[in-house]
């Protein structure tokens, strides 16, 4: 028998307070609305700081396989009673990196990046897939699935074939990045490739989970947020739990800004941190419905047909709506809208510092930008953006921009055809160096 938490208690919760056990597979309360998952504990927030200290980054025989993970070795905060179903890589662990340069290029000079895309399939759903998969195990799911615009559906994959559990991934066809569809197909899911955008996969994929009986893993699966919540844990940790200014990471779903905001309401109630940064998230312009949301004071449910170069963020009816906006709304936070033009700006500077991310992980660094721009961000104030995927999603922008963008931008970095020579190699070596 494993260990479970002290006293730790768990259930799924209503928006109206009805609750429901915790390996109830429904995705929705009996008035349609999300579920979220409670916990009752009787840690106090220095007993959980310590426990999470001892745990973190042990190998060998004194450490629990699942103390080697970002995700579990937070388990008291995201399923407390898990036990031996963990399925784990393991995932998080991620670095929280500062560079000059891009300190200077946002104007912020507290600036420190979280980077997610340092997980096992390349981006932070890894930590949501963990105990999404986990769940599914223990409720013995004869099948999982999810829609995606390729980082959930490589994950699921991933996670899926590790459990041994058949995954099912809804895509939109010709939409999806090459090499996430590589790594769905490799890691062995079933891919449907959907004539229809996102929202339509996520619309079809959970009519398929109510009437096939097949589970769902997509973000409004209320243990993919509690995942999700362990990247706040683990960078307040990393802080020493005090807490920055602000929080800044891209929205598109809206599944990590309400997993965000939930970390934060209970970290702060717990007491393992005394205060809340504001939280910010990020829309591309061309898919902001909750951007317009924020701009009326989340009076009307925006929905809109989404365009952007950031494939992850080009989703135009959120499913987490209302988690999300209580996250804004308890931090004082805020919502952007950036450009396309300045995600790619942002991501040039990311990536020439060897840093890297996908594209729609820039806008959150274009968010700081535009912050610091408008005077709410001043260079004194600590600031965390979050990169939630690897520089090798989406490659193809970045050809264009480095190799056949006309006129060259001035920091492109166009590839040299040379004769096989010496001297053609010297000859680029004194212009590098000359430069
Ligand atoms: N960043 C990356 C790299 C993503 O893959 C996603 C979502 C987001 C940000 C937005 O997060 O939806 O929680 O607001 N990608 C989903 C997918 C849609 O299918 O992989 P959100």
């Amino acid at each position: 028998m494993t260990e479970h938490a002290t006293g730790a208690q768990s259930w799924q919760q209503a928006g109206d307070g009805t609750r429901y056990h915790e390996h109830d597979v429904r995705m929705r309360a009996d008035d349609g609305g999300l579920l979220e998952i409670m916990h009752a504990t009787t840690d106090t927030g220095a007993m959980l700081r310590a426990r999470f200290a001892a745990r973190c980054c042990m190998r060998g025989a004194v450490s629990r396989a699942e103390d080697l993970s970002g995700v579990w070795r937070f388990r008291e905060l995201v399923m407390p009673t898990a036990g031996d179903a963990i399925v784990s890589h393991p995932e998080g662990n991620t670095p929280l990196l500062g560079r000059d340069r891009l300190r200077a290029f946002t104007g912020a000079d507290g600036l420190l990046i979280k980077h997610e895309g340092h997980n096992p399939t390349g981006s932070f759903k890894d930590r949501g897939m963990t105990v999404g998969v986990t769940q599914a195990k223990r409720v013995g799911a004869r099948a999982v699935a999810c829609a995606s615009t390729g980082n959930t559906s490589a994950s699921l994959a991933s996670y899926a074939a590790n459990a041994g559990i058949p995954a099912l991934v809804f895509v939109p066809d010709g939409q999806i990045a090459l090499g996430k569809l590589t790594q769905t197909l490799a890691y062995g899911a079933r891919t449907l490739m959907v004539r229809g955008d996102f929202d339509r996969c996520l619309a079809l994929v959970q009519e398929a989970s109510a009437s096939l009986g097949i589970y769902l893993v997509n973000s409004i699966n209320p243990w993919r947020i509690e995942g999700q919540k362990t990247i706040v844990f683990e960078l307040l940790e990393q802080l020493g739990w005090i807490a920055p200014d602000f929080l800044v990471l891209p929205a598109g779903n809206l599944g990590n800004t309400a997993a965000f905001g939930k970390a934060l309401r209970e970290a702060r109630a717990l007491g393992l941190i005394d205060r809340v940064p504001r939280l910010v998230s990020v829309q591309a312009e061309g898919a902001n419905p909750f951007f317009r949301g924020f701009a009326d004071d989340f009076a009307t449910r925006h929905r809109v047909e989404a365009h952007t170069i950031a494939t992850a963020i080009k989703i135009g009816d959120p499913a987490s709506w209302d988690r999300a906006v209580q996250g804004i709304r308890e931090s004082d936070g805020l919502v952007l809208s950036v450009s396309d033009e300045e995600i790619l700006a942002a991501k040039v500077v990311i990536d020439a510092t060897g840093v890297g991310c996908e594209p729609a992980s820039a806008a959150s660094v274009a968010g700081v930008r535009q912050l610091v721009a408008r005077g709410v961000v001043q260079p004194s104030h600590s600031v965390v953006a979050v990169l939630t995927g690897h520089v090798l999603k989406d490659p193809g922008i970045l050809v264009q921009y480095h190799q056949e963008r006309e006129p060259a931008p001035p920091d492109a970095n166009r590839p040299i055809v040379i004769d096989a020579t010496i001297r053609a190699v010297a000859d680029v070596l004194d212009r590098v160096s000359a430069a």
